[in-house]
This record gives structure tokens, C-alpha cells and sequence, in this order.
């Protein structure tokens, strides 16, 4: 039951939700918005978005998702957070989720693998259509409006989403309001540092960058051992057909790749934050893929 959380993502009135469940579609009296339920989920996307620049980058993120949903359904294992990832096991222990918790972006699977077995309530937003049998309170809904009460969750955590989103900084001026005071966001980044089968930039451009990317970011006897690995592993690596695929997906005009419309950058989310008044408690140095994990609380000062 999630019905007790909902109002209206535009105005955060109270839907007719009951109406809405019934009869399958119904508007906010306030706003007039008309929201959808259907095969046991509520859909409380806005269509079209209130605000114009977020509209006028509607085409372009639907072009991403679509590309972003071949990428879940073809290669799961290295897109989404399912079975024993150990970076996905490394996000749990690092988010220490409690109390209610909000997942904005969970994706399309039946329950992302850091949520498994959390005895507390779990709540996910997606736009993305996926499992029917999401194992979990679900709802379609996006991260600029969302359709929920002020002060609701302990806790609203990002798993490799936030360079997905249409305004991050929008989003987590969202995940303020949601927040309970003293409530936490903890945030999995990612640098884009990409490995060989994960690109097709010639191989010497693409260690090079990644190189520069480490550099910036180690020290140097780090970067050091990190780039040797690098190589060596590289060198290993057989392509893999369905990365190739992926590859091989043209970039729509205006984006970065053909999955994110720009290249997530640590000082950019660190700007974000600050911006929606959320306080930095920790920042994990990047690993060898560039994850960094980021912990923030919601400042009521
Ligand atoms: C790489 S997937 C990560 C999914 C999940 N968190 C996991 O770790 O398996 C990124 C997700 O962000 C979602 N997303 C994209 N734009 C969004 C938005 N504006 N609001 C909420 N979620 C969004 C996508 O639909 C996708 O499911
Ligand atoms: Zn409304």
C-alpha cells in the first residue's frame, strides 16, 4: 500500500486517489492534472512536464530512456543492480539504509539487489515500464515531481540515476522537500571511466582519457597502479556482441552518449547539493570504474 504517500506531483494537493484506482484515470482537483492506474500501479508522471525547460528536454531524455531500456533488457547484469554485484553490495553497506526509504530511479527489475531483504519500508519511483512483479511499493513517477508528501522519508537514496534525470538539480531540491528533517540522501555516482568493451573510441584516445580522468583524481602512485591494471586487463577482455550492439546505438543530437545527455562530473553534483541545501557528510574517493559514493543530509538551519 503506498496510497497513503500520494498527492499530486504538480501542486502537492490531495488526488482522488481512490477515484483514480477505480475508475483507472482521474485529475487533481486543483491543478486539473489527469493521472492513470493500471494493472496495479499508479502512473503519476505529468504529461506535459509544468515547467518549460524541463519540457523542451522531454524528446531528447525519451530517446535515452528508449536506449536505456534495450541496454537493461539486453545486458542487465552490468546496467542494473541485480544478483551479487559487488559495487551494488559495496552501495548497500555504504548507504546503512533506514526507517522509509525513497529509491528515485530504481529501475525496471523486480527489486534492485540493494533493496533485497530490507526489513523497513522501501518505496521506488521509475518511469520505466518493467517487472509486474516489482517486489516492492512502486510507482511510475519522475524525480523532478514527485508525487509525494512533504517530510515523508528517512531516507532517499540514487543508484547510478542522477546522470539519467531530465534536472538533477531539480531533483534533489525534490528530495528536500520529501526528506524528514535530519533525513539522509546517499547517492551512487558514476565518472564514466569505461572500459575496452565499453566503447568504441579507439582503444589508445580511450585509455588516454581515462588516464586524465584517474589523474585528476589520485595520487600519483595510485594512478600509477590503477592504469598498469588497466592494461593488463584491457589487453584480457574478449568483445562481447551485445556490448557491441550497444556501442553501435547512435548518440541523438545534443547528448553525450547514447544513454546520458551529459557527462556526470563530481564538482557539478557537490554544486547540485549545495543548491538543494543538502549537506555533504561524506564523499568516497572514485574506484577503478569511477563509482563514487556520496552521503548528504537535509540542512533545516
Ligand atoms: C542505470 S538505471 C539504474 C536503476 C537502478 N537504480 C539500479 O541500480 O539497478 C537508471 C534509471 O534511472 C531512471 N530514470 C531516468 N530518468 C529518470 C527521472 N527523471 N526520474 C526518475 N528516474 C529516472 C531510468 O528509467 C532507469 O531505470
Ligand atoms: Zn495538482
Amino acid at each position: 500500500m503506498i496510497e497513503d504517500l500520494l498527492v499530486c506531483p504538480v501542486c502537492h494537493h490531495e488526488l482522488p486517489i481512490d477515484a483514480i484506482k477505480a475508475n483507472g484515470t482521474g485529475a487533481c482537483s486543483h491543478c486539473s492534472y489527469v493521472y492513470r492506474y493500471a494493472d496495479g500501479f499508479f502512473n503519476l508522471i505529468p504529461s506535459p512536464f509544468p515547467d518549460q525547460d524541463i519540457q523542451a528536454k522531454a524528446d531528447l531524455w525519451q530517446k535515452l530512456q528508449d536506449n536505456g531500456q534495450i541496454s537493461y533488457t539486453l545486458l542487465p547484469e552490468t546496467n542494473l543492480s541485480v544478483g551479487e554485484r559487488e559495487d551494488v553490495r559495496r552501495f548497500k553497506d555504504f548507504s546503512q539504509m533506514r526507517g522509509t526509504v525513497l529509491d528515485i530511479g530504481c529501475g525496471p527489475q523486480a527489486v534492485p539487489s540493494y533493496a533485497q531483504g530490507y526489513p523497513g519500508r522501501f518505496v521506488g519511483i521509475d518511469p520505466l515500464p518493467g517487472s509486474s512483479d516489482r517486489a516492492f511499493a512502486f510507482v511510475y513517477a519522475v524525480g523532478e515531481y514527485l508525487p509525494f508528501r512533504d517530510e515523508t522519508f528517512d531516507h532517499v537514496l540514487f543508484a547510478t540515476s542522477i546522470d539519467h534525470f531530465l534536472d538533477a538539480e531539480k531533483v534533489l531540491t525534490e528530495t528536500f522537500r520529501v526528506l524528514k528533517p535530519g533525513g539522509v540522501t546517499t547517492i551512487w555516482f558514476s565518472e564514466h571511466v569505461e572500459s575496452v568493451s565499453q566503447d568504441s573510441q579507439p582503444v589508445l584516445v580511450r585509455k588516454l582519457s581515462n588516464a586524465l580522468t584517474m589523474l585528476r583524481r589520485l595520487e600519483f602512485e595510485e594512478f600509477l597502479r590503477r592504469l598498469t591494471k588497466q592494461f593488463r586487463k584491457d589487453d584480457l577482455v574478449p568483445p562481447d556482441p551485445r556490448v557491441e550492439y550497444l556501442n553501435s546505438l547512435p548518440v541523438p543530437p545534443g547528448a553525450y552518449n547514447a544513454f546520458h545527455s551529459f557527462r556526470p562530473d563530481i564538482s557539478e553534483l557537490r554544486r547540485w547539493l549545495k543548491q538543494a541545501q543538502l549537506d555533504l557528510v561524506v564523499e568516497t574517493r572514485p574506484d577503478e570504474q569511477g563509482n563514487i559514493f556520496v552521503k548528504a543530509a537535509r540542512n533545516d538551519a
